[in-house]
């Protein structure tokens, strides 16, 4: 089976003051995660789209929902967990109690915060976790990155045409991600920023998927208001 979590546990601190955490900023008369959430229903291969939310924000999000889609027994709200990957845990886990966890069945991962995702971008994520066990989404680095270790001055300038921005979603075979994490050192699991790093340090082959450059994630004060701006020209 095919699943879709989109990740909403954050509470958007780089956003800056905000009366709600930023999932919940309205877009065009329409808070952000329900445009997320919108854009997974388009795709009918997942048998459920399980949003994992802020506890303190989870009857919010789920008025919301009724409010904005109304009943869909596809979707389940349940609780996210004290960073991303601990969200995610609680999304498999959720996903073990409904329906055990599959020999092949993959998850679909997205930040709550990039509504810009395309349908085309979630088939090739699912084709692509069917068929390798993991893939990310990406796109080429335009600007040349710069590495400094010490803030002061540049320790290297990695050649452009190999680096790449990772996006998401990021989609996994359940069972090789959850034995992959299963198997990380405590300090290994300290140095995860991304669940694909947990497939890398394990050296299993992560694919990349094609992103699209609107599909970048609403992260500070002027991602919003560029979102806003692209609505506005729709
Ligand atoms: N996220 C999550 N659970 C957490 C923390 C983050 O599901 N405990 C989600 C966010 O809700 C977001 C996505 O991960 O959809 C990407 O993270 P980021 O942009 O860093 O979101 P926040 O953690 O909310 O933002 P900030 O770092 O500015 O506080």
């Amino acid at each position: 089976m095919i699943y879709a979590a989109i990740l909403a546990g954050g509470k958007g601190s780089r956003m800056g003051s905000t009366d709600v955490p930023k999932q919940f900023l309205e877009l065009d008369g329409k808070p952000i995660i329900i445009h997320t959430i919108e854009k997974m229903l388009m795709c009918d291969r997942f048998e459920k789209v399980i949003i994992g939310i802020n506890p303190d924000w989870k009857s919010y999000c789920e008025d919301l929902i009724s409010k904005h889609i109304g009943d869909n027994d596809k979707i389940i709200v349940c609780a996210g967990g004290a960073d991303r990957n601990g969200t995610l845990t609680n999304v498999i886990d959720v996903i073990d109690g409904i329906n055990g966890i599959g020999d092949d069945d993959i998850i679909v991962t997205h930040d709550a915060v990039r509504p810009f995702v395309t349908k085309r971008i979630i088939e090739d994520n699912i084709d692509a976790a069917l068929k390798y066990g993991a893939c990310d989404t990406v796109v080429p680095a335009t600007d040349t990155i710069v590495r400094s270790d010490d803030g002061e001055i540049i320790s290297i300038i990695p050649e452009r045409s190999r680096l790449y921005q990772g996006q998401t979603p990021q989609s996994f075979n359940i069972k090789l991600l959850t034995s992959s994490f299963d198997a990380l050192t405590d300090e290994e699991k300290a140095t995860l920023t991304d669940a694909c790093k947990i497939l890398v340090l394990k050296n299993h082959p992560v694919h990349l998927v094609n992103g699209e450059v609107l599909n970048f994630k609403i992260t500070t004060i002027s991602d919003y208001q560029l979102a806003k701006a692209m609505l506005v020209i729709k």
